[in-house]
């Protein structure tokens, strides 16, 4: 099989930062994907309405003249978002989750949520209104080891989150542990979860051993191969709660090359070539479009794209950097090959 024609897919977790990075990051994603989730951690970030729908014009103005991708909006919660601002929201029609950010977990977090227990009202108006709650599930208490912040979270807060509020659609975002693939696996078909290329390609020896490589650093951490390879098993599996949401995240080479380098991979560049060649190496090219195209739309409750995407088995090289805001950053995989492209 040399070409591979499936239905468009789409990014369920997605940074496209604002002003002049939109002019890197709004064509790259509609390079191949119809529709992509918007994170809203901006600084100051997206807590309101208004907000998103500004910044949703702002991302409007600098997609390409021939292209119908859509950015889905979504909302930051806070301590102080209120129950009115999320029938706002649900009412909005182009709001389409709200994001749960652990304060301090990861880029632009200051601002998320302290405390779960003051979400409450906040998630009873969310379960109400069939808005679906995307989480950062990790821990960020300084007694708990970074390797293990997600399992813990899960452990901590997830359990009861899912038994408090049975009705309520929980994406779990970028799993990076086999605790968080079968959490998702085993539970109701309320809960889903995203996974990023860089977690299925990538475990945190490629990350530290012959020494320190920080773009490859990304929050949650990458873990040991172990879980790569249960992240792997639970893509390819066929599974419907699994979907594609690549965390692509732009940092500048200086931001990142630097002695408290940020945390976030770029992957737009080649995001569908990157997940293609893990499910190749997995002989699973037949599952490809469930985990990109199907499974997404259908937890989100929105229709499948109408249009197709064709990849073609030909190696080629990605390139090893890729202007942004005036500088430079360096993109997942830069200057190795892939084995399927992207050709209409
Ligand atoms: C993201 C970013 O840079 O905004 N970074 C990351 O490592 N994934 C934030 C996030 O999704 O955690
Ligand atoms: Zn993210």
């Amino acid at each position: 099989m040399d070409t591979l024609k499936i239905i468009r897919p789409d990014d369920w977790h997605l940074h496209l930062r604002d002003n002049q990075a939109l002019e890197t990051t709004v064509p790259a994603a509609a390079r191949c994907f119809g529709r992509s989730i918007i994170m809203p951690n901006l600084n100051p970030p997206v807590t309101h309405v208004e907000m998103a729908y500004q910044y949703r014009n702002r991302i409007l103005k600098h997609r390409p003249a021939n292209s119908d991708w859509q950015p889905l909006m979504v909302l930051y919660l806070t301590d102080n978002t209120s129950p009115n601002e999320i029938y706002a929201a649900a009412e909005s029609g182009f709001i389409h989750g709200c994001k749960y950010y652990p304060a301090g977990a990861t880029t632009n977090s200051d601002s998320g949520v302290t405390d779960l227990n003051k979400m409450n009202s906040v998630f009873k108006a969310m379960q109400e209104t069939g808005m679906l709650l995307l989480m950062h599930g990790e821990v960020t208490s300084t007694d708990i080891d970074i390797f293990d912040r997600e399992a813990v979270f899960i452990e901590r807060h997830l359990r009861s989150i899912v038994e408090k509020y049975p009705n309520l659609k929980i994406v779990l975002e970028h799993i990076t542990t086999q605790q968080g693939a079968d959490f998702v696996l085993n539970h109701s078909d309320n809960v889903g979860a995203t996974i990023t290329p860089q977690h299925l390609l990538y475990n945190r020896n490629h990350m530290l051993v012959g020494g320190i490589r920080p773009h490859l650093f990304c929050l949650p951490v990458l873990k040991r191969d172990t879980h790569q390879q249960a992240l792997i098993s639970a893509a390819t599996s066929g599974s419907h709660k699994i979907f594609l949401g690549t965390d692509s995240a732009p940092h500048t080479q200086d931001a990142k090359e630097s002695c408290c380098g940020c945390a976030g991979c770029f992957s737009h560049h080649a995001a569908i070539e990157l997940y293609a060649q893990v499910f190749y190496q997995a002989d699973a090219l037949d599952k490809l479009e469930a985990f990109a195209s199907i499974n997404g739309p259908d937890f989100y409750g929105l229709p499948h794209n109408k249009s197709k995407i064709t990849l073609q088995k030909n190696s080629w090289q990605l390139p090893d950097s890729i202007s942004y805001e005036g500088s430079q950053l360096i993109p997942l995989g830069a200057g190795s090959s892939l084995n399927w492209e992207l050709i209409g």
